[in-house]
């Protein structure tokens, strides 16, 4: 543990490796916090924020809510003018704080913005009479936040302002908010924590600011906010704090917890997340797996992987890669000297990027290996024996491609529907006869949609997003196409659409048999 610089004032708040999982409650009653202070302290949190932005004349309860909190707290009044809700002035504003230091057991730390205690003389000598600071005469542990927060984006003058927050004395904790812009402004909220010249919570609003949040433990900020549940947010982007502890493995995070996540746009309806921790919880390994929102473009791509690539103390070590940035990813390796898998070149799609220890590259694709498992298993047998049976592949865009090379690369006839003919006959012609596993030419051809029902396939496989939530109750077979008679049992239906599990597609065909 390193030495802790702030032990003389709040014992064991600020040391390495102690970040505190915060939950933020707005109150609106002393039951309604109190009750929702325990659900905090149940659910595993250490720490609970008051916000007393509504709640600022009942004095005799805010004094109650602080003896009687299950878990140490923070106190802030937030005003409206910074994202909360408080329009009152100055004189009742420190008369709630005072009223909620006047018990025996004080909060941990009062919470006002930096803006507000600079301009108004009245706040800043009321709040400096309740909080620990050199010049203080009065003995108390509640140390003073100062905030600073934009909900637009990063704040031009972020240094100046942490400038202010460093010189001041009364100052114990720097808290800086912004809505992230993108996935690299959690890299310099990642720097602040890390310099460490005061206990520093810093944080990105927002879904590109997640990483800030998760990782804060990585990097030793003192704190990080969650919600007790979705509704009860306090911030945009604030997870819960069961989808903290459970989803993200908050407890398991350290300085050495390898960073992982699926990059698409958008992401946020992804299950990879929920898969991979899952996966890392159950084979113990250190590692966090996070939603990677990054624009469509490529320069988008490139730009935050390289960024988020060059920070060595993040260790990002690798991503699953979904729409739309399947091709870029391969462009990327490419460029940066890297390797790509074979079967990912030939299907000009790749989804996994594997960055190795010494920060070389590696893109494969694991979406023809995952279909041919599938189908595979579901008519036992052996890839080999592939080569002779007709399979009908739905859609002609880049989750087609990697599935047409895949059958047609293992022998079987491969037949594209398509809604625009013109591309199911493009891919059909890239394809075939290409060579096969066993030393054939692939056999690719396309074919109309409404042809669906003459096809005599004896696997079907949906690579379109037709059925996908929310649209669940279509199908991409085409009702006067839907005659699954001709296959009948023993067919095989495939749905790369997974939510919901089953589609309209999979009931039609369980239900032919
Ligand atoms: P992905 O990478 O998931 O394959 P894509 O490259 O955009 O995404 O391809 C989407 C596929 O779904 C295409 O084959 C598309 O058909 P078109 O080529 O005619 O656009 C197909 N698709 C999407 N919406 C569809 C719809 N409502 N009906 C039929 N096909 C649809």
């Amino acid at each position: 543990m390193d030495a802790c610089p702030w032990v003389f004032s709040c014992a064991s708040l600020h040391c390495r490796g102690m970040t505190k999982l915060t939950v933020a409650i707005f109150v609106h009653s002393l039951e309604q916090a109190l009750s929702a202070a325990a659900q905090a302290a149940e659910r595993g949190a250490d720490l609970v924020e008051f916000r007393i932005d509504d709640f600022t004349s009942d004095h005799a309860a805010l004094t109650q809510l602080i003896e009687q909190s299950p878990l140490p707290s923070i106190v802030t009044c937030r005003v409206s003018w910074e994202g909360g809700n408080y329009r009152g002035n100055d004189a009742t504003r420190v008369a709630a704080y005072t009223a909620a230091c006047a018990g025996t057991r004080k909060p941990a730390y009062l919470d006002v913005e930096l803006v507000a205690y600079q301009k108004s003389h009245e706040l800043r000598a009321g709040i400096d009479a309740l909080v620990d600071h050199p010049a203080q005469l009065t003995t108390t542990d509640t140390g003073l936040i100062l905030s600073n927060h934009d909900f637009d984006g990063r704040p031009l003058d972020l240094f100046q302002r942490i400038e202010v927050m460093l010189a001041s004395n009364a100052c114990r904790v720097m808290k800086i908010a912004w809505r992230a812009r993108s996935l690299r402004d959690n890299l310099e909220a990642f720097g602040l924590v890390n310099q460490r010249h005061k206990p520093t919570i810093a944080m990105c609003m927002g879904d590109e600011g997640l990483a800030s949040r998760v990782l804060s433990k990585k990097f030793n900020a003192l704190l990080t906010f969650v919600a007790l549940n979705p509704e009860s947010a306090t911030a945009p982007g604030q997870p819960t704090v069961e989808a903290m502890k459970k989803l993200y493995r908050w407890d398991a995070i350290n300085a050495e917890t390898r960073v992982y996540g699926v990059i698409g746009w958008p992401v946020g309806h992804s299950m990879s997340p929920a898969f991979h921790n899952a996966g890392f919880d159950a084979t113990e390994f250190n590692g966090v797996y996070l939603p990677m929102p990054i624009p469509p473009e490529y320069e988008h791509f490139k730009a935050t992987v390289l960024s988020w690539l060059s920070f060595e103390d993040l260790h990002f070590r690798g991503a699953s890669v979904t729409i739309p940035h399947k091709q870029n990813l391969l462009r990327f390796v490419k460029e940066r000297e890297g390797t790509i898998e074979p079967l990912a070149e030939k299907i000009g799609a790749a989804n996994t990027l594997t960055v190795n220890d010494d920060g070389s590259l590696h893109a494969s694709n694991t979406d023809y290996a995952a279909a041919l498992d599938s189908v595979c298993d579901a008519l036992s047998v052996p890839r080999q024996e592939l080569a002779g049976k007709r399979v009908a592949v739905l859609g002609a865009g880049g989750a087609a491609r990697a599935i047409v090379a895949a059958f047609a690369h293992y022998g079987a006839t491969v037949v594209i529907y398509n809604r625009t003919f013109d591309k199911a006959e493009a891919l059909a012609k890239e394809f075939n006869n290409s060579p096969t596993e066993q030393g054939g030419k692939a056999k690719v051809v396309a074919a109309r949609v409404e042809k669906l029902c003459d096809s005599c396939c004896q696997v079907y496989i949906n690579c379109t997003s037709v059925g996908m939530h929310p649209k669940v109750d279509e199908s991409p077979v085409p009702a006067e196409s839907a005659n699954w008679e001709t296959g009948g049992p023993g067919t095989v239906v495939f749905d790369t659409v997974y939510n919901p599990m089953e589609t309209k597609l999979l009931r039609e065909a369980k239900a032919a048999g």
